[in-house]
């Protein structure tokens, strides 16, 4: 019988602290940087984000997040046999987010490891969770995005700052003999790492270089809007399927013109899109498992659903994972 891997239970965290538009134009107001809801809005759809305090780290967004993934799956960590934490902003060096949060979990000995390729993390992740459940490395598998985006952010730069937020999301993802996931498609191509990034490093027990994200804008919005559509098409050829067998397109929450801009390219109404960046702003990782715990708690996204994610984000990297929910 083949062997496939299904999502059983999904979950997110956002931290508590929510921060509207208005609230950050008036906070950099006050150290001179002109910024306003308007803008923000129309420029990106963005309308708040929520920031960590500055005492939680990506572990304890994801232990939340990750505990109502469990929950939702009828499963308890001590089932899961693999643990995959998506990030760009761990809590340390090392060791990884992913044993840290295990320990969390109050469990021990499967395998635990974090997953960096920014905000494609979270589709990277998956299609590393499915191919090792369909060899049969694992069976039962936590599959987390997780992000403390205000930590690197520049708040002397306001076509950065206003962009980005903090959260969790999770799934389960475990052995089924019925899919699941259909099919997936992952790239990178580094030649562009210098248009998103966060160029410091820790060097000599000190910060080297620029520690804070730097983007040109405008050259990730031209190279996301044209590699999503091709991520998407692949995968659905993979599948053998259609856009029309799409019933929602729940894509990385960077900006909602290039959601819907992929949206129409792919010919799909803008009801089938779902969209929380209005509410989280750009996650990074978390972003897709945040939006699709979002739908699914609100009974858009119901099981049968066929569901296409897709990421993309520093490096560059860029993909998708087409699912049957
Ligand atoms: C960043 C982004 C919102 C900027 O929107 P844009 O329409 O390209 O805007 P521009 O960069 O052309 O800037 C237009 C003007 O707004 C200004 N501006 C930039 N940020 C601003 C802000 N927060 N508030 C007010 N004005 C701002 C710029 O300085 C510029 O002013 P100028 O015309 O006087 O030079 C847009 O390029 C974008 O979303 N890119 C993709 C980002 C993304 O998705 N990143 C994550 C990928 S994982």
């Amino acid at each position: 019988m083949t062997r496939y891997s299904r999502i059983t239970g999904t979950g997110s965290y956002l931290p508590p602290k929510r921060v509207t538009n208005a609230q950050l134009a008036a906070q950099l107001g006050e150290r001179g940087i002109e910024t306003s809801d308007d803008w923000i809005v129309e420029r990106t759809g963005i309308r708040a984000r929520h920031f960590a305090e500055p005492e939680v780290a990506t572990s304890d967004l994801a232990v939340h997040a990750a505990r109502n993934a469990l929950e939702a799956a009828g499963r308890q960590a001590s089932e899961i046999d693999l643990i995959i934490v998506a990030t760009s902003t761990p809590d340390m060096v090392f060791p990884s987010s992913a044993t840290i949060l295990q320990n969390k979990l109050g469990v021990a000995g499967c395998p635990a490891f974090d997953l960096q390729a920014v905000c494609s993390g979270f589709v990277y992740a998956l299609t590393v969770a499915d191919s090792m459940i369909k060899s049969g490395a694992a069976s039962k598998a936590l599959v987390v995005g997780a992000e403390v985006f205000s930590r690197i952010l520049d708040f002397t730069d306001r076509t950065t700052c206003v962009l980005f937020g903090d959260g969790a999301g999770a799934v389960v993802l475990e052995a089924s003999d019925t899919p699941g996931i259909l099919a997936s498609d992952l790239h990178a191509d580094g030649k562009h790492v210098e248009i998103l990034c966060v160029p410091g490093t820790v060097f000599g027990g000190k910060v080297h270089g620029n520690p804070l994200l730097r983007m040109d804008g405008q050259a990730v919005f031209k190279l996301a809007v044209g590699v999503l559509e091709e991520a998407a098409r692949a995968t659905l050829a993979k599948a053998g399927k259609t856009e029309a067998d799409i019933d929602w397109l729940i894509p990385h929450q960077a900006n909602i013109r290039i959601m819907q801009g992929t949206a129409k390219k792919l010919k799909l109404p803008m009801d089938k899109l779902v969209v929380t960046v209005d509410e989280h702003g750009n996650t990074s990782a978390a972003s897709i498992p945040l939006a699709l715990d979002a739908a699914v708690r609100s009974g858009k996204v119901r099981k049968g659903d066929t569901l296409m994610l897709e990421g993309v984000g520093g490096g560059f990297t860029w993909g998708a994972v087409l699912l049957d929910f």
